[in-house]
Formats: structure tokens, sequence, C-alpha cells
């Protein structure tokens, strides 16, 4: 049971559409050169990108809320990276020292002994070495900082960063901690797409607000086990805003979707039936543009998509979460001149031949009874967070990764480190596995869907349904994690960490 908010939520219906702009996230600008640490002699550009406290207005009739952002903005500054240059950010916790979500000291990593306010940044689907991947454990508190180094050793992509401090990411992420992140690179900058003041993040998540504008995060109705196995949120926000409108041209635009939600998933299309162009996935281009009427995103994904407006000009079009607009584009009359192309094929996508693999895991996504209480744990492969390491796959080496589904629901699975493919999705025998662990297949193994044939690094791993990913280790040795990203979930022991051992020499 869930415990009723003190002061009531906001009726959506209440609040009138499409009266402010959309915020477009602005990028972040190097403070200064730095020495490389990585590169004697040689300087990078280093971000400062503060975490801290501050208020927002999500809708012109609501009253300011207070969040934490990076930067005080919510969301945080887009930062932009190019393919090969390496750059870094000291990211600073200038957090106050209570926190106003509350904090479920029964969680693991949550004890009462730590400290409530504790962050610590990951960049979500970069490759770097372990020491700059935002650790869970490697959290620290107000009036301290890390300087991060990040390679760009990777195809353009829209990756994302977020707070993942142990047991209460999903406080941390839900009180503002989040940005964009995105990597260009020289090949997909010759395909001209459209590019500019035509190309910007629309970060999506879902809120509960109350009347007085104050977050309400939801507790169950145990004071000594707070925790909740997931939060929907009663609003909708896209870059931080309810019910925004853009101004747009009649031409194309890029938008990158990014799902920043704790546990919403997004089912996105477009009003006058009008489809949108899929050009990316998570980890970057698809192979060839993907004509949508819908888009579904589940926690963590991305989606790129191209939007041409240009039959609409005068018109307004609304991306729709559902059947509700959540956005709405005004199309103006005119427009400069479309330079930009959407060509007929992006980036060949090689596929990894699990044939290949060096190593298949088995791994169940359960659900258990926790022994002191009612409260539900997720586990990963029956294990809890501080259970030893078991998945320690070789440098360089390919795996495929086989999660076998035990509980009712999907689970959107991410790996760190790693860009992998979806093999296939294949029905197996809940009764047989329970009964001898072995898997059974009870039909036939469904490919990956056409948006899935990219390079992702979260994949929907449904229920009833054994999901193979595959997947080649090129990242540095060193401990890393994987973890559902229902932000509930991964707090609650829905998270492991991975050892990446170093290549036989
Ligand atoms: Cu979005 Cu562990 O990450
Ligand atoms: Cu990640
Ligand atoms: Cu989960």
């Amino acid at each position: 049971m869930l415990a009723a908010p003190k002061v009531p939520l906001i009726n959506p219906t209440s609040l009138a559409r499409f009266v402010d702009p959309l915020p477009i996230p602005s990028v972040a600008r190097a403070a200064e050169q730095r020495a490389d640490p990585a590169n004697p002699g040689h300087t990078l550009p280093c971000y400062r990108i503060e975490m801290r406290a501050c208020k927002v207005r999500l809708h012109r009739d609501i009253p300011t809320t207070p969040v934490w952002g990076y930067n005080g903005q919510f969301p945080g500054p887009s930062i932009e990276a190019r393919r090969g240059e390496p750059l870094l950010v000291e990211w600073v916790n200038a957090l106050p020292s209570q926190h106003f979500l509350p904090i479920d000291h029964t969680l693991h990593g949550a004890e009462r002994d730590k400290p409530d306010v504790r962050a610590i940044t990951h960049v979500h689907g970069a490759r770097v070495p372990a020491k700059a991947d935002g650790f869970p454990d490697d959290w620290y508190t107000p009036g301290h900082s890390v300087l991060y180094r990040y390679p760009n050793g990777q195809d353009a992509a829209t990756l994302w960063y977020h707070d993942h401090a142990m047991g209460i990411t999903r406080l941390n992420i839900y009180a503002g901690l989040f940005g964009a992140y995105i990597v260009r690179d020289a090949e997909e900058q010759a395909l001209h797409l459209p590019s500019g003041d035509y190309d910007m993040p629309l970060i999506l998540c879902d809120r509960l607000v109350a009347q007085d504008g104050q977050l309400y995060y939801p507790v169950s109705d145990d004071p000594h086990a707070p925790w909740v196995m997931q939060c929907l949120g009663n609003l909708v926000l896209c870059n931080g805003k309810v019910f925004p409108y853009l101004d747009v041209e009649p031409r194309r635009y890029r938008f990158r979707l990014i799902n920043v939600a704790n546990t919403r998933f997004f089912d996105l299309s477009l009003s006058h039936d009008q489809a949108m162009q899929q050009i990316a996935s998570d980890q970057g281009l698809l192979p060839a543009p993907l004509e949508r009427a819908r888009i579904e995103l589940y926690p963590a994904e991305r989606a790129d998509v191209v939007i041409d407006f240009a039959g609409f000009a005068g018109k307004s079009v609304q991306l729709r979460h559902e059947s509700q607009g959540i956005v709405e584009f005004r199309v103006r009359a005119q427009s400069s001149r479309d330079m930009s192309a959407l060509p007929a094929t992006l980036r060949p996508v090689t596929r990894i031949d699990p044939a290949a693999a060096a190593r298949e895991r088995i791994l169940t996504l359960n659900e258990i009874d926790d022994a002191n209480g009612n409260a539900m744990q997720m586990l990963l492969d029956g294990k809890r967070w501080s259970d030893p390491i078991t998945e320690n796959p070789r440098q360089n080496s390919i795996e495929t990764w086989s999660f076998v589904n035990l509980t009712g629901d999907a689970h959107p699975i991410h790996v760190h480190l790693v860009r992998f493919q979806v093999i296939d999705r294949r029905p197996f025998d809940l009764f047989a596995w329970n009964a001898h662990r072995k898997l059974e297949f009870t039909g036939p193994a469904v490919p990956p869907e056409p948006q899935e044939l990219g390079w992702k690094d979260t994949v929907r791993a449904d229920s009833g349904m054994v999901t193979r990913i595959a997947m080649r280790f090129d990242g540095e040795p060193g401990r890393y994690v994987w973890h559902c990203h229902f932000l509930e979930h991964e707090d609650n022991e829905m998270m492991r960490p991975f050892q990446v051992l170093p290549a036989h020499s």
C-alpha cells in the first residue's frame, strides 16, 4: 500500500496545455584546459559541473519546484563530445547536507551510518575505464568532487549522464540529477542529417507533483520500509517542462528522445498519424532509417528520430504519450532552406556471430520476498549486490548473456561499458525451470525488432522469455555494473558488479 501525499497531487487535466516554451538544455562549456592524466605533456578541455539545489518552474501555473540539478539546471547542461577527443569533467557535489526525498535505510548501501546526501555520476552508454565509470559505492558527500576522464572512443550516439549512488539512485535521479551527453563523429556528420538548431535532445520523464509544486516521491505505508517497487508520475515532463510547445520551421529536425524516468515506459507517436523516421537507438545510428508510427522507450533507452514538418506549415503537430499530447510543435509558415538530408543508408552494423562467443551466461531475473518482512526484492541470477562477483568476462572476448525472466514483468536490463546486440527472445517453460533449472523452450526464437538491429546498451527482457544479447568486452579491465534500469529495482538488489579480466597475453 502507498501512503497518501500530504499535499494533494495536481490533476493534469486542470493544467493549461502548451503555454510554456520547450527549454533546450544549454551546452556545457569547458572551464579550462587541464593536464591530461593519461598523456603527460598534453592538456584536455575540462568541464566543471556542480550538483546543487535549485528551484524550477515546471509549468506556468505550478508554483516553483525545488529540485537538484547539474549546474543548477533541470535537466543538466548537455555535454557535447567528439569521437576520439577525450575530455575531463570535474563532478562537484555542492548539494545540501539533507536529502529532500525519503531514504529507505533498510536498503543495501543506504544504512543509517551512511550520509544521507551522497552522489556519483555515471555516463550511461560511455565506454570508459572503470575508474571513471561512476561505481555506485564510490559516492562522495557535499564539498567533494572527482575528476573523470572520458576517452570518447566510440561511435556517435546519444548518451546521458545521471547519478548512480548506492541505495539512493532512484531518489537522486528523481530529484533532477540527469543530463544529455552527445557523442558526434565525422562519419555521421558526412550524412548531413539535421544539425545545429535543428538537432536537440527531448529528455522525457514523469514526476508526482503536488499542488504546492513540491515533488512527491511515493512511499509505502510501512514507515520502517518505505521502498516502493515502482514510481509513476501524474505529470510528464519534456526537458523539465509539463506540456511545453516548440516553434519549428516547416523542415526536417532531429530529436534525440531519452527516457530518464524511474519506471515509466513511453509509448510515443505523433498526431495526424504522422510517422517518424528513427535513425538511431541507444548506441548510435541504425543501418537505415526506419519509419515508425509508434516508438516505445523503456527507462534509459534512447531513439533519435527525424521528423519532417514540411507538409505542416501553419499547423501544429503533437508528440503524444499513449493518447495524450505531451509536446506541441508549432510549425511556422516559412523556413530557411532545408539543406539537411535523410540518406537511405546510415551506418552498417556488423552482426556479432553468437557462435563466436567464448562464454554463454544464463542469468535469471527473479523476485523474492525479503526474509525479514513483506517487502519484495528483485535479484539478478538469485544473487545480491554484496555476493561475490560471478560475471567476469575476459577483455576483448565475446560473450552472450541470456536473461531468463522468471518475474511477471518486463525489465530494462543495462550493461555498463559495452554496446551489445539483441540476438533473440524465446519463450520457455517456467515450471520446468523451477523444477530442475533447465531451459525448455516452448516456442521458436523471436528475432529482434527492426529498431533493435542497431547497437544497444539497454534491452527489454520480457516476462516468460529468455532474452539473449551478444557483446564484445572491448574496454579496460576493471569492475563495472549491470542492472535493471527501473530505478526502484536497481536500488533494491537488482544490480550486480561484474569484472572485466585482462586479456590473455
Ligand atoms: Cu543508466 Cu548503471 O546506468
Ligand atoms: Cu550505464
Ligand atoms: Cu527490474
